[in-house]
This record gives structure tokens, sequence and C-alpha cells, in this order.
């Protein structure tokens, strides 16, 4: 559209956002030719902190940010708004319980949710990344029954960013010829990176001969090497950073958001969590990555992937997670 988006950022003065808003401002999400309105939340805390980051947007004289408004209030911050990245969430502190986090963060996500409901355009488009992102994202859709679900979706695209790159590694490509890989289930230890419908240099790793290329094929390093590499990256990266991935999560969101509006391109496939619809027998109305393509601002479940026996025992292990989640999670709505 010519006419300026509104994009909500929450959690803006965190991490993530720092790295975040910026790629949004510089045209990296939405284009060189879209203008923005910037919304952007966090807690009365980091009221000062949001307005240095305000200063920070101010002097970058992006051309594509139209106005900036910093807000503590979840009503103004989120009406009007056609993209809502809700980043910000309830850290998990020393000794805290999984139940404990949970519980906070279920009474965030359910404000926000209901605010969604209220104040968004109709059409907003929602990514949630704050975690536990998958159930986040399902009580903010269940607050917001005035939208239909489809309009929401949590962030996986960092790891499968992660397991493509480890491909690329292993097969010895550059990482722009490795597509296709799949992230099955939960933003957790749970989550099931898939090699096994990866495209590799334009063809089917599977189907590879070639000694380079058939490494990926070799079982033991899938399940031994890449696959707790890939769930493990996140806790790497914050035992060396003492923070947790920021930058690349930043960059995974601004991949997830243009697939999304922009669409996938033609036979690529990539991974985003979103309500099930029972495919691949995963239970209706849990918050799921699954493969997917996108056209016309709109993702759909790609459908036939044949899975093997081991990928599907781990596909029923994070589906029980993630089931589990949902009942505490609820229990506390
Ligand atoms: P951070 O702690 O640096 O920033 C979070 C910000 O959110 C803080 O400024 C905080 O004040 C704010 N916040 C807390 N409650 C809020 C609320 N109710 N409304 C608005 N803002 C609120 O954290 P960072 O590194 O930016 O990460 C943000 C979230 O993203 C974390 O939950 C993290 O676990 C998650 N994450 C998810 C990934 C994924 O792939 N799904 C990858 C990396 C991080």
């Amino acid at each position: 559209r010519a006419s300026p988006i509104k994009v909500l950022v929450t959690g803006a003065a965190g991490q993530i956002a720092y790295s975040l808003i910026f790629m949004i401002a510089s045209g990296q999400m939405f284009g060189p030719y879209q203008p923005i309105q910037l919304h952007l939340l966090d807690i009365p805390k980091m009221a000062d902190a949001l307005k240095g980051v305000s200063m920070e947007i101010q002097d970058g004289a992006y051309p594509l940010v139209h106005s900036v408004l910093c807000s503590t209030d979840v009503q103004s911050a989120f009406t009007g708004v056609h993209v809502a990245l809700l980043v910000g969430a309830f850290p998990r502190g020393p000794g805290m319980q999984r139940k404990d986090l949970l519980k906070v963060n279920v009474s965030i996500f359910k404000e926000q949710g209901e605010a969604l409901g209220k104040y968004a355009s109709r059409d907003v488009k929602v990514l949630v990344v704050g975690n536990p992102a998958n159930t986040n994202a399902l009580v903010a859709l269940t607050k917001a029954s005035e939208l239909p679900p489809q309009n929401f979706s949590a962030l996986t695209r960092l790891d499968q960013n992660r397991a493509a790159s480890m491909v690329s590694d292993k097969v010895g490509v550059n990482v722009d010829n490795v597509s296709n890989v799949i992230i099955w289930g939960n933003h957790s230890l749970t989550q099931v990176p898939d090699v096994t419908h990866a495209i590799i240099n334009n063809y089917p790793a599977a189907g590879l001969t070639s000694p380079a290329l058939s490494t990926i094929n070799d079982d033991k390093w899938v399940s031994e090497s890449f696959m707790p590499l890939v769930q493990n990256r996140g806790a790497a990266v914050i035992a060396a950073r003492k923070l947790s991935s920021a930058a690349s999560a930043a960059n995974a969101i601004v991949g997830h958001m243009r697939d999304w509006l922009m669409g996938t391109k033609q036979g690529e496939i990539v991974s985003m969590a979103v309500i099930s619809d029972g495919s691949y027998n995963v239970p209706k109305g849990l918050i799921f990555s699954f493969p997917v393509t996108c056209r016309n601002g709109e993702w759909s479940i790609v459908q036939g992937l044949k899975i093997s026996q081991s990928i599907q025992q781990k596909i029923d292990i994070t589906t029980k997670e993630l089931q589990e989640e949902k009942e505490t999670a609820f229990s506390f709505l």
C-alpha cells in the first residue's frame, strides 16, 4: 500500500528490538517503498530507555519512517496496527519454575490478545516472539476472538535459519543453496528439525548420491549432531554471549514477516508456528510449527509430505509438550 502501515513492536526497549526496529526502519521487512508508522510499547520502568530508542530512530533519518509513537499504554500502542510483532515477555529468572513463568506470560498475552481484538486493524498480522512463543500466541489468539486465527503466528524461523546454516556448513555449499529444512512443533528443546525434504543446489537432498551432498543423509549425523545442535543453539549463544540471541532473532523476524506478506518463492517451504487444522495428525487448535508456503498475504500448510517413523515419534513428543503447555496456560485464563 502507498499509505503508511502501522507496525507495533512490543518489548521495544529490549535487545531484539534494538536490532529489529532499525531493520524495519531501513525497509528490510516491507520493502523500500512502504512508509511506516512505528508503535513502540514497553513497560513503564523502561520508558526512558524507550525514549532513547526513539531518539536514535530520529537520528537515523530514515525516509520510510513517517512517525514514531512510544507508549507504555496497551490501548494506544495497539490501536489501528496492521502488523504486531509481540517481542516483549517476562524473562525466566533464576530459580523460577516453568509454570510460574507461564503464568506471568499468560497474563501479558491475555491482555495483548484482548487489545488486538478491540483496537487493531481487522487484517492485522501477528507474530509472537516472546517465550513460550507458541503458547503465548495461542493465548493471544484465544482472547482475540474477533479476529481470524489465521492472523496469528509464532516464530520458529530462527530455528529454521540455524538448521539451514548447519546443513550448508556440513555440505559445503552457500546457505542460499539450502532450502526446505523444516522445523516441526514447539519453539523449545522438543522442536523437530527435519532435513528429509531439504533442497540443496536445487536438488532434493534425499535423492542425492554425490559424496559431498549425501553427507546429510547420514542418519548418525542427523540424530546425534544436527538435531541436538539446532535444539540447543539458543542455549549455546546464551552461554557465549551471556545474553540471548538478538540480532539473529531480529533477522528471523524480518524473514518470517517478509515471506508472509510478500510470498514464498516458487517451490520454497518455510516454517511458521500457526494454528493446526489437524494436518499431520497434530490436534486442531495448537499453535504448531509447520512447513508452509505463503501467497497473497496468507500462509498454507504444505500437505502430503512423507514423514519417517523417527520424525513422527519426535513430532508426537513436541505435540504432547504443547498440549501440556496449553492446559497449564488455559488453567490461568
Ligand atoms: P529483553 O529482556 O532484552 O527485552 C524484552 C523487553 O520486553 C524488555 O524491555 C521488557 O521490559 C519488555 N516487556 C516485558 N513485559 C512487557 C509487556 N507486558 N509489554 C511490553 N513490553 C514488555 O529480551 P529479548 O532478548 O529482546 O527477547 C525478547 C523475548 O524473545 C524473550 O521472551 C525471548 O525468550 C524471546 N526470544 C524468542 C525467540 C524465538 O525464536 N521465538 C528467539 C530469541 C528470543
